[in-house]
């Protein structure tokens, strides 16, 4: 188990604080991954770092079953009180995705994050969490995510934190990926696409890349 970090105790203040901190609107990213997942026959969908959950309602609400977790305990309780007469299947789970996933292999039609990767992780981390999502993805599987890149305005700035990761003025550590690094990370998937977009939701204008991944019918 992973101890509380700083950005842990960071991201329950903030939600504590604002009860829509993203907006209610779901991300560009949702908007883009809905058609994918319809294309591919997704039914359940395992959500990674969900926030207040702006996207977990939106695909739930198009019909996918949804799994969402996120290790700040005030997103998810947040996220409890709202599901409460929704009638939506949401399961919720209060988790830090640094540690093993609490399911059984091939449980997944899909993963989707938005703005998860990003976060204060090395790029040895993130490639551990990419395996275990392939493990809980069933063969051929998309996981779809995004992450802030190297032509986000905040690239380069405030404090130093790490290999291409800053901690803005909020307190918040960014790592942000290059695409090269998304194609190193890709391994032992079948890379689908990279596309470069932007994210209008509050507080600021961010530079990211979409990122969707297959899980090979066979290991490749
Ligand atoms: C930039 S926010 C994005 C939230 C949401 N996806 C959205 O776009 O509205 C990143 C989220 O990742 C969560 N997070 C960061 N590190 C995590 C970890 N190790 N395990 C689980 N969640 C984590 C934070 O609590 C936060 O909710």
């Amino acid at each position: 188990m992973q101890d509380e970090s700083d950005q842990q105790k960071q991201w329950d203040k903030t939600y504590a604080s604002a009860n829509d901190f993203f907006g209610t609107d779901p991300s560009e990213l949702a908007v883009s991954a809905l058609p994918a997942f319809k294309d591919n026959k997704v039914r359940n969908i395992l959500e990674l770092g969900c926030g207040q959950g702006r996207d977990t309602w939106f695909f739930a609400k198009n019909g996918f079953e949804m799994t969402a977790l996120d290790y700040s305990e005030a997103g998810i309780c947040q996220m409890k009180e709202k599901a409460k007469g929704q009638g939506a299947k949401v399961s919720l789970k209060v988790h830090d995705a640094r540690d093993p996933l609490p399911f059984p292999d091939d449980s997944f039609d899909a993963i989707y994050s938005h703005m998860f990767f990003t976060m204060e992780f090395t790029e040895e981390e993130v490639a551990k969490m990419l395996a275990e999502c392939q493990r809980v993805l069933r063969p051929g599987g998309i996981n779809i995510y995004s992450v802030r890149n190297d032509h986000d305005p905040h690239y380069g700035k405030f404090i130093a934190k790490g290999k291409d990761m800053w901690q803005n003025p909020m307190g918040f550590v960014v790592h942000f990926f290059t695409e090269e690094m998304i194609r190193r990370l890709a391994k032992g998937y079948e890379l689908m696409w990279i596309k470069e977009f932007e994210d209008r939701s509050p507080p600021f204008v961010k530079k990211l890349y979409e990122v969707a991944l297959r899980k090979p019918s066979e290991a490749l």
